[in-house]
């Protein structure tokens, strides 16, 4: 299959780049390598025949329309997005520009193309979002597809308004499309900005290790090649119009996750007297912070037979070991505009 990937140069999209070309799929990475983007990422494909960068953005309908022409891929999954909620806190622009504007520039690129194809079934626009749009749950519950949306952040706001577009495009136009909403990743080339690589890099230097708040915030830990693996699978394999929800079954408070962190660095890069633990700091907490999220993945696992293949533990244990190794990716990367700054605290 030849994809076309949108925001290749991020943390998830790369690994779905990494993953794609490493099964045979050929495979165009899209990206406008802003802030958060890293071609290194992609650097293990980048002399792959497989594989072909093209600098362009999602809000350029022009660039798209000659990116379709010239690349005539079978599918696009669309991962480009701004995706950081403390920086949405602070200018929500941006966020309703690409995540909004730039996914309905790029649905009308792909409907175009599909209509100019002949509209073949075969066809597929794969959104990917995420499972904040489904806003916050209390002690108990689970997000299953059928969930209202209840977006709280501008990030998860611009995201539930992209989705409703896709489905619209399907509906209206006919467009064949399939979602998925993931929980929260983590793993190799994690952006220095999110709260694992956070800790994990303030813990080596010495810093303070900040909790928002109380540390109670829960969340669904993937290991973010499990996600690729299930986009994949979604991809090739979903039925057109549906939408997967896609967990890790690992629910972690904020403190626990952090702790199990100071544990694991511990064992590998032991401090000369104490444990990381002692650095931890609870910090003003994130205005409208959601309080839970769970993903039920029941659908994805009965229809498409998918279950994570890393538990939390090795998940993050693998990735304290690619980030002792790769300091040579993450030290430039936090010298990038905002990061090791604190965001989003504007109430
Ligand atoms: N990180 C998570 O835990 C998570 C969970 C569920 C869903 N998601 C979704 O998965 C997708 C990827 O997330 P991520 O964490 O890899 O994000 P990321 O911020 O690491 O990467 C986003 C990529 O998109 C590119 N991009 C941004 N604006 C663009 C534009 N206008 N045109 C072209 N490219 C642009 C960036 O350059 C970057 O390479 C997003 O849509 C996000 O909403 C993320």
């Amino acid at each position: 299959m030849k994809l076309l990937v949108t925001g290749g140069a991020g943390f998830i999209g790369s690994a779905v780049v990494r993953l794609a070309v490493g099964r045979g799929h050929s495979v165009v990475n899209l990206d406008a390598l802003t802030y958060a983007a890293c071609l290194d990422n992609v650097a293990s494909v980048a002399d792959s025949p497989l594989y072909a960068f093209e600098h362009a953005d999602i809000r350029d309908r022009a660039v798209l329309d000659r990116i379709f022409a010239a690349h005539q891929p079978d599918a696009v999954m669309h991962l480009a997005a701004e995706s950081h909620v403390d920086r949405s806190i602070d200018g929500p622009g941006d966020f309703i520009s690409t995540n909004v504007t730039g996914t309905y520039e790029l649905l009308e690129a792909a409907r175009a193309y599909w209509d100019a194809q002949g509209r073949p079934d075969s066809f597929r626009f794969h959104h990917i979002s995420t499972d904040e749009v489904f806003g916050s749950l209390g002690a108990t519950g689970q997000f299953t597809e059928e969930t209202p949306y209840d977006p709280r952040s501008p990030y998860s706001a611009s995201k539930a308004a992209s989705d409703h577009l896709v489905q619209a495009w399907h509906h209206t136009y006919g467009l064949p499309v399939v979602l998925t909403n993931c929980s929260n990743n983590y793993g190799p080339f994690h952006f220095p900005e999110k709260l694992i690589p956070v800790i994990i890099l303030n813990a080596l230097a010495g810093k303070p290790l900040p909790i928002y708040g109380d540390g109670s915030n829960v969340r669904d830990w993937l290991y973010v090649e499990d996600h690729a693996d299930a986009l994949l699978l979604v991809l090739t394999r979903g039925a057109v119009g549906r939408s997967y929800n896609i967990g890790g079954e690992n629910e972690r408070s904020n403190l626990e996750l952090v702790r199990t962190l100071c544990a694991i660095l511990d064992d590998k890069r032991p401090k000369p007297q104490g444990s990381y633990a002692d650095q931890i700091t609870f910090v003003t907490d994130r205005p409208g912070h959601d309080a839970r999220y769970a993903i039920d993945p029941a659908r994805i696992r009965s229809e498409l037979g998918w279950r994570p293949s890393v538990t939390v533990e090795e998940g993050l244990a693998r990735t304290v070991d690619w980030y002792l190794a790769n300091e040579n990716w993450w030290r430039p990367l936090q010298a990038r505009h905002g990061v090791g700054q604190r965001l989003g605290v504007r109430a």
